[in-house]
């Protein structure tokens, strides 16, 4: 409920005044890419409050922590930073400033008040599924502490401003939009199921409205995303149901919207019409983020995931004939409990037989609440360092050999941003790989962001490609 103090922050500036400095608010994001997003989402709900976004958290009369509850380092990573932003808090206090501290994101979902009691500088905790509601809190926390951490019954997409287009610009031409929030899965090892609810889907008819939206604004790329986004399944205008491959079906007739993307699936709603838009759907990227886990049975039945290595490797066959050079990613734990060398020896093997573009590996950490953390966790550190590593290794050496194989190529490129070195742009190829050419000038180099253009790759640095410009025509662009 407002609190009678709100005034103090919502009061106008009276005529004749000096117009007060902006209200500044500082959002760091742990995590996830739905988490980069909620923050941009946070920024937009409280822009229309008159907040204005810093990137130095000394300055910012309000710190977000958008945190991630998935592994206990990134959970654990929230109070240090906490135990920091206290001291700034104190420092500014002393000159007569005030800092709101609000922790938002699962692990605000999974500890709700716990976080005050570990932490007195929290003033709100917000869950992710509430941050809509923000501007409230943070008036109602004024003196005293404010906690959201319910599933409220309205959608919070029907109650966050649209972003301007001014600030869609600022973000660059390639953006997220959430079509897709909870799983109803529940792995093992799991905490999203918890911390993000169950399973739910947009409506058609609002996803195309905001990515009209977003496209008018310069867009010329979207990442559809969603915790488990293949089981998208909404509603449509005409009291239908949608799929994803209808939803990409319907983006792609989206004049200026050049690329689709999707993050993250499971094997198990890698549907057939999907699989078939990957080889029919132009607009819809080479790339597949599919995370399997692990490749022993034993250990995939243990994590609940619900195929088999055969399945995966099915599915995997299916998407390859749909689409022969798509870019395959996935994700991997290792040390999840009970896991021996002969169950390690299969993942590897997996890799081998599978090989990936690009991958993210974890050791297993035992998580709050969940099926496997009832169990002992018993894989030693050292085992899981080392397997780590050797499964790190092999994955590095699948990337770069993948990367190496477009040395050569022409590929279209969407460029985002300059590159690190004046006069360089960088931007992403169908197989989201980084790639920068050198534009000759930054005024060449800030009118290619935004449009497509074909380019020869020419060399693989650390981090990135390297590449010409082969097409002096770009297409699509605000700059073409
Ligand atoms: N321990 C280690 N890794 C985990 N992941 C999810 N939960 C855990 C956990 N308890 C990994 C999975 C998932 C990715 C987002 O994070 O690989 O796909
Ligand atoms: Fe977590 Fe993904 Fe499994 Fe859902 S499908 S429980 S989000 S790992």
């Amino acid at each position: 409920m407002p609190d009678p103090e709100q005034s103090k922050i919502a009061a106008p500036t009276p005529a004749g005044l000096a117009e007060a400095p902006p209200k500044r608010v500082h959002i760091k994001s742990y995590g996830c890419q739905m988490n980069v997003h909620d923050a941009e989402r946070m920024a937009d709900v409280l822009s229309g409050e008159g907040y204005v976004t810093t990137e130095d958290s000394a300055e910012a009369d309000l710190v977000i922590l958008n945190t991630c509850h998935i592994r206990e380092k990134a959970s654990e990573k929230v109070y240090s930073e906490l135990g920091r932003l206290r001291v700034t808090k104190t420092a500014r206090e002393a000159e007569g400033k005030q800092t709101m501290i609000a922790v938002a994101g699962c692990v605000a979902q999974a500890e709700g008040a716990e976080i005050i009691r570990r932490q007195q500088a929290v003033d709100i905790v917000v869950g992710p599924q509430s941050y809509h509601r923000l501007p409230d809190l943070v008036r109602s926390a004024q003196g005293r502490k404010a906690i959201d951490t319910e599933f409220p019954e309205e959608d919070k997409f029907s109650y966050l401003p649209p972003p301007s287009a001014k600030r869609l610009m600022t973000r660059g031409p390639s953006a997220f939009l959430t079509v897709q929030e909870g799983c109803d899965k529940f792995c093992a090892f799991c905490v999203v199921p918890f911390t993000r609810g169950a399973e739910t889907s947009r409506a058609m008819p609002a996803i195309l409205e905001e990515a009209r939206q977003m496209v008018a604004a310069g867009v010329r790329e979207i990442m559809l995303l969603g915790q488990n986004v293949n089981a998208y399944h909404g509603a449509d205008a005409a009291g239908g149901t949608a799929d994803l491959a209808r939803l990409f079906e319907a983006l792609s007739a989206i004049d200026g919207l050049e690329r689709l993307r999707y993050a993250t699936s499971h094997p198990c709603d890698m549907q057939t019409s999907l699989i078939e838009a990957h080889r029919d759907n132009s607009k819809l990227m080479p790339y597949l983020h599919l995370p399997v886990q692990s490749g022993s049975d034993r250990i995939l039945k243990a994590m609940n995931r619900r195929h088999t290595r055969d399945f995966y490797a099915r599915i995997i066959a299916d998407v390859r004939a749909a689409r022969p050079d798509i870019a395959l990613s996935s994700d991997f734990i290792v040390g999840f409990p009970g896991e021996t060398d002969q169950d390690f020896e299969d993942t590897m093997a997996l890799v081998r037989e599978t090989g990936f573009a690009a991958a993210y590996s974890f050791k297993y950490s035992p998580r709050p609440g969940t099926k496997s953390a009832e169990g002992a966790d018993d894989v030693p550190e050292a085992v899981k360092n080392a397997r780590l590593q050797a499964l790190q290794a092999l994955l590095m050496e699948q990337q770069n050999a993948f990367n190496r194989a477009t040395i050569g190529r022409t590929l279209e490129v969407l460029f985002e941003k300059p590159g690190r070195h004046a006069g360089q742009v960088t931007g992403k190829s169908p197989y989201l790989q980084a790639v920068h050419i050198d534009a000759g000038s930054p005024e060449a180099a800030r009118a290619l962001i935004g449009t497509i253009a074909k380019v020869e790759i020419i060399e693989l640095s650390s981090n990135s490609l390297h590449a010409r410009l082969v097409s002096p025509e770009a297409k699509g662009g605000r700059a073409a």
